[in-house]
């Protein structure tokens, strides 16, 4: 399978920025080699759809409620990302479960509702640098695996995309630390492994967590790892121009 890069703005753009950015990476000449998803924040999806149409980026959405529909104030409908345009929605972030406390259960419901409108999740998953270490990253791994895929079912291999994020490299965190490649390469093994295991298909298994030009080369030179999920260097247009050429 072709290898996918994601770009995650976060809720670091307005919708002008937004566009500006979109309008320059379309610009970049040549068709793409690898599959690139761009995921603007929901108020800029779908200017940003606008910009990449016809381009061969797909949109990405950053989260999705945990239902199509319902008295759910202030969530987004899976059904209604689709309807934008929408491939792909990251779930899951750490971002996410950190500061708006969202846990496995809902994750797991949220995996579903994106499940049945068509949307392919990204579900990402990480230690923290404690328990990485007490030498517990694939004890927690595996945790977040079984809990957040419970009873999901998936028709192909690309109806879902895991993202191995470990928090303690995600560079906005104060505290970030590189990782070796083939500390992910291992932590990826495991991943897809057990992934197999319990969705009984072999989904993609992707990288993130200060992935840059830099690194980006020896990253994707290891064999379990099938694509990055970038986030700051996603923001900047010549340094993921880089990334996606
Ligand atoms: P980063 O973010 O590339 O800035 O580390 C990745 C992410 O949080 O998805």
């Amino acid at each position: 399978m072709k290898k996918i890069i994601i770009a995650n703005w976060k809720m670091q753009l307005g919708r002008k920025e937004s566009r500006d950015l979109a309008k320059k990476l379309v610009a970049r000449g040549g068709k793409s080699r690898p599959e690139v998803v761009i995921c603007p924040s929901y108020a800029s999806l779908e200017t940003v759809s606008s910009v990449i149409k016809g381009s061969g980026f797909k949109l990405g959405a950053q989260d999705s409620g945990m239902e199509k529909k319902g008295a759910y104030t202030g969530e987004v409908s899976p059904l209604d990302l689709a309807s934008l345009g929408v491939k792909y929605v990251i779930l899951g972030h750490s971002e996410r479960r950190e500061h708006l406390h969202e846990n496995s259960t809902i994750i797991n419901r949220k995996i579903k509702a994106a499940l049945s409108c068509g949307l392919i999740p990204i579900l990402c998953i990480g230690e923290k640098w404690e328990e990485r270490k007490a030498g517990k990253t694939q004890e927690f791994l595996d945790m977040e695996l079984r809990r957040a895929l419970k009873g999901v079912k998936i028709g192909r291999a690309s109806s879902l995309v895991i993202a191995y994020e470990p928090v303690w490299a995600i560079s906005t965190n104060q505290k970030a630390r590189p990782i070796a490649p083939e500390e992910a390469n291992a932590a990826q093994a495991f991943i897809k492994r057990r992934a197999k295991q319990i969705l009984r298909q072999e989904v993609r298994v992707i990288y993130g967590g200060s992935a840059s030009p830099k690194n980006q080369a020896a990253l994707l030179a290891e064999p379990y790892i099938d694509g990055l999920l970038v986030g700051g260097a996603s923001l900047k247009a010549e340094e993921f121009k880089k990334m996606i050429s």
